[in-house]
């Protein structure tokens, strides 16, 4: 049911008329110090893709890649034990996994999942004339450049590290609940990359009001300081062909919508009328939603920027 044409997030297969499998990997080098809170991070940021296509998951298995000979057990130990609480947090089950031994850490998982094949979240499935919802900060990548230039205070940090081990799953239930049809998990593209991207697959013009857009504080400052991860500056060189801006652009917030996020929200599509609910169902499950801006008919494949 989806492949590989439209860069979604996940690939999915119909196994029968009621049941659909979502298929996906992630795995990366530690942004975080903490072995536990860095197994949270990248088994959220995996499950992130299955809950970005309005799914379940069900099943995980590690992917190891650890220096074994030079590091303590104990960081494996504790990476393995962040990743198994979120599956289990997620409500699945880990079913194994492979390890090799490689000089650079690396750890995340793939995820299996299930949807109802008519109840299926893509980045075609935008609609001219909805919402745009999203349900985390920005701001992750430049706090984890700051953090690795020793410049990031503890409570950027945290907070930082808060939004990454969070589930995305209140997103997907407020989704399903709503029959959302498009939507697209926030990660190493940034907002700008991945709203692109549905952009293109969708056929439709997206208009995001960067003003609008929730930013870690934090991340604000650092970025003014110039602490823009280079695979935002990539990703804003990337995007810049199918940008409009309108407005006096700002260059630092345009670098902070292009920030590569890890486990970053949901941006999704919404009825107008469906908006005031989703915000409130997703207020009761402790997240702040917020709107950032609408789909168009208007400049399929461009997105608007305006200031
Ligand atoms: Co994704
Ligand atoms: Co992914």
């Amino acid at each position: 049911m989806v492949g590989l044409n439209t860069a979604d997030d996940a690939g999915v297969y119909r196994l029968t008329e009621e049941i659909a499998l979502i298929l996906t990997v992630d795995f990366f080098t530690p942004i975080v110090n903490d072995p536990y809170l860095f197994g949270q991070i990248a088994a959220a940021n995996a499950l992130s893709d299955v809950y970005a296509m309005g799914g379940r998951p069900l099943t995980a298995l590690n992917i190891c890649c650890f220096p074994v000979k030079d590091m303590p057990r104990e960081v494996f130990r504790d990476i393995l034990r962040g990743g198994l609480d979120k599956v289990h947090q997620a409500g699945a089950v880990l079913a194994g996994g492979h390890s090799v031994e490689d000089p650079e850490l690396k750890y995340g998982l793939s995820v299996t999942g299930v949807v109802h094949p008519e109840r299926l979240v893509t980045n075609a499935g935008l609609q001219p004339g909805q919402v745009l919802v999203l349900t985390k900060p920005l701001g992750t990548g430049v706090i984890a450049t700051a953090l690795k230039a020793g410049l990031a205070s503890a409570e950027a940090v945290a907070e930082s590290v808060a939004m990454m081990t969070a589930l995305n799953a209140p997103a997907a239930e407020v989704m399903a609940a709503l029959g959302v049809t498009g939507a697209t998990d926030i990660t190493g593209f940034g907002l700008l990359g991945h709203a692109q991207e549905m952009a293109a697959a969708s056929g439709l013009g997206l208009v995001i009001e960067a003003r609008a857009v929730p930013i870690l504080q934090q991340a604000r400052e650092m970025a003014a300081m110039g602490l823009v991860p280079v695979g935002s500056h990539a990703n804003r060189a990337y995007c810049e062909k199918s940008l409009i801006l309108s407005g006096t652009a700002e260059p630092i917030l345009l670098d902070l919508l292009s920030d590569a996020q890890t486990s970053g929200g949901m941006l999704m599509g919404l009825a107008p009328a469906d908006v005031e609910p989703a915000l409130a169902m997703l207020r009761e499950r402790g997240v702040a939603g917020a709107v950032i801006g609408r789909s168009v008919a208007e400049h399929p494949g461009q997105v608007q920027v305006s200031f």
